[in-house]
């Protein structure tokens, strides 16, 4: 498996607090079988304001010493930028950062949605960089309000779901919120988004089997591998049917709750 989304580089964020667990969370994710981990430390908000100068040394270090440790993990840069309306030419500014060398992962405010991301994803589509959006099942305003994805997703943004969300480890209405997503043919990914090797760990088999109930294997295994595996060698996903199953049909009165309860 693939991880494209992971706190692991010591010291840059409130990821790993230094390369002791930084490794300890390489062996975490390499037992839970996954091969790749891309490290994201955050960049661009107000808290945390890393680019490739902060970023490559530290990136440099833990490379070294993953293979010191002898621990089969493959280690990618990468960011995870919390949007901005100067991400753009941050990313011209910071190319090693893209993933593929065009991808890159857009963080959201945790309680709202900013008024100009519509204009800002096409932007940045039209300056040849996509969006993948991460974790927005956690998003106070998309639990209510989800079909505002189908719009980005539509524009060709792509939709990425923390595993712990799927697992009810963030609590049952983020839970559901994963599953509806996911239901609704507007995932195309799952990552970890770890923070460290025990609370958040790199961990994304659990997730999986429950994305095999959901989806099927096939495309459970496409949402840990094989699209992650397109986003790394920069190809094209296709974003309005990320798995290739449509979504299934619901009830006349499922439908009838889920249009009252999105209102
Ligand atoms: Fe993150």
């Amino acid at each position: 498996m693939i991880d494209i989304h992971c706190h692991i580089l010591p010291g840059l964020d409130d990821g790993a607090r230094d390369m002791e667990e930084a490794l300890e969370m390489c062996r975490v994710a390499q037992a839970d079988g996954i091969q790749t981990i891309v490290a994201t430390p955050h960049c661009r908000n107000e808290i945390y304001r890393n680019h490739e100068k902060t970023i490559w040394p530290v990136f440099e270090q833990m490379q070294e010493a993953v293979s010191r440790a002898e621990i089969p993990i493959n280690l990618l840069p990468g960011a995870d930028l919390h949007i901005h309306p100067e991400i753009i030419s941050f990313l011209k500014q910071n190319p090693r950062l893209l993933l593929g060398g065009r991808y890159f992962l857009l963080e959201l405010p945790a309680h709202s949605i900013p008024i100009y991301i519509r204009d800002f994803i096409f932007q940045a589509l039209l300056a040849g960089f996509v969006p993948i959006i991460t974790h927005p099942e956690r998003n106070t305003v998309i639990l209510r309000h989800w079909k505002i994805i189908q719009d980005w997703v539509k524009a060709g943004a792509l939709v990425q779901v923390t595993a712990m969300s799927l697992t009810g480890a963030f609590g049952s209405r983020i839970k559901e919120s994963a599953f509806h997503l996911v239901r609704m043919g507007l995932v195309h990914l799952i990552a970890s988004d770890a923070h460290s090797s025990k609370r958040r760990p790199p961990i994304l088999s659990r997730a999986r089997e429950i994305l095999e109930g959901l989806l099927g294997p096939s495309q459970a295994q496409a949402m840990v591998k094989t699209i992650p595996e397109k986003i790394l060698r920069g190809e094209p996903v296709d974003t309005t049917n990320p798995t290739g199953v449509p979504p299934p049909k619901q009830s006349f009165l499922k439908r009838l709750f889920l249009r009252h309860f999105n209102n």
